[in-house]
């Protein structure tokens, strides 16, 4: 946090406001640069971001205790690690998004990459995610998803063959790529992030984290509740307005 913005004499509740002045102006720059409008982080420490809803929001397809420790410990502990990680580096002063491009393939930064890129993924993931969302969109984007996959049903079901289909650990994504909307998956932290030309618009999280407590192994029945009940599509849109920007 800036202190060389904050006088000693300045009052509590003015203090107060010069930081969150501060905090917003960066969350602005930072959201800007990465082009998703709730997905806020700045250069380290990496803070663990809010969600965008309460831990019972998404009930009764994901409960409150699933995201009590998915968030609360995979996410935070991602977060955690990585501070460590790059703790008297020159990573130390990159926002997260620069630390993800920056250490991808790198074999000798594979715990940098993995615990940054799972920080990445899963604030994406939770921006995906929307009490009363999924099924069909409404409007231009539906248009957009039917001229690339032909259908609603087609992309539902290229989207749930990828979630379920992705061996062991990983994440299932609609992506926008060369003027078309994909469906693709990823195995373990791996992001379509650091792939040019590629702008993710959705993610399913198919780690079992994501699902056991609620789901065991029905990994499918997961998959299904969250395409039929909890896309944001509104996320999606907003994203793919944002990539034909730039
Ligand atoms: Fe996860």
């Amino acid at each position: 946090m800036p202190n060389d913005v904050t006088p000693q004499s300045t009052s509590i509740l003015s203090r107060r406001t010069l930081l969150k002045t501060a905090a917003t102006a960066t969350a602005t720059m930072a959201a800007t640069r990465l082009g998703f409008p709730s997905i806020v982080q700045g250069a380290a420490p990496i803070t663990l971001p809010a969600l965008p809803w309460a831990d019972s929001a998404l009930e009764p397809h994901i409960s409150a205790r699933t995201i009590g420790f998915h968030y609360g410990k995979h996410h935070k502990g991602y977060v955690d690690k990585l501070n460590e990680l790059v703790a008297g580096t020159p990573l130390a002063d990159t926002p997260l998004d620069g630390i993800v491009k920056a250490t991808a393939g790198d074999a000798a930064k594979a715990a940098v990459f993995n615990n940054s890129a799972q920080i990445w993924n899963h604030t994406f993931y939770w921006n995906s995610l929307r009490p009363k969302g999924g099924g069909r969109p409404a409007g231009d984007f539906a248009a957009t998803l039917e001229a690339s996959f032909g259908s609603y049903d087609a992309f539902k079901k290229e989207l749930g063959d990828a979630a379920l289909g992705q061996f062991g650990s990983g994440w299932a994504w609609l992506v926008s790529s060369g003027g078309k909307l994909r469906v693709v998956k990823t195995p373990n932290a791996e992001t379509p992030l650091t792939q040019n030309g590629v702008t993710p618009l959705l993610t399913l999280d198919v780690w079992e984290h994501a699902y056991y407590l609620d789901y065991q192994n029905r990994r499918k029945d997961y998959i299904a509740a969250v395409i039929d009940n909890l896309l944001n599509w509104d996320f999606a849109a907003r994203n793919l307005a944002q990539a034909a920007k730039s």
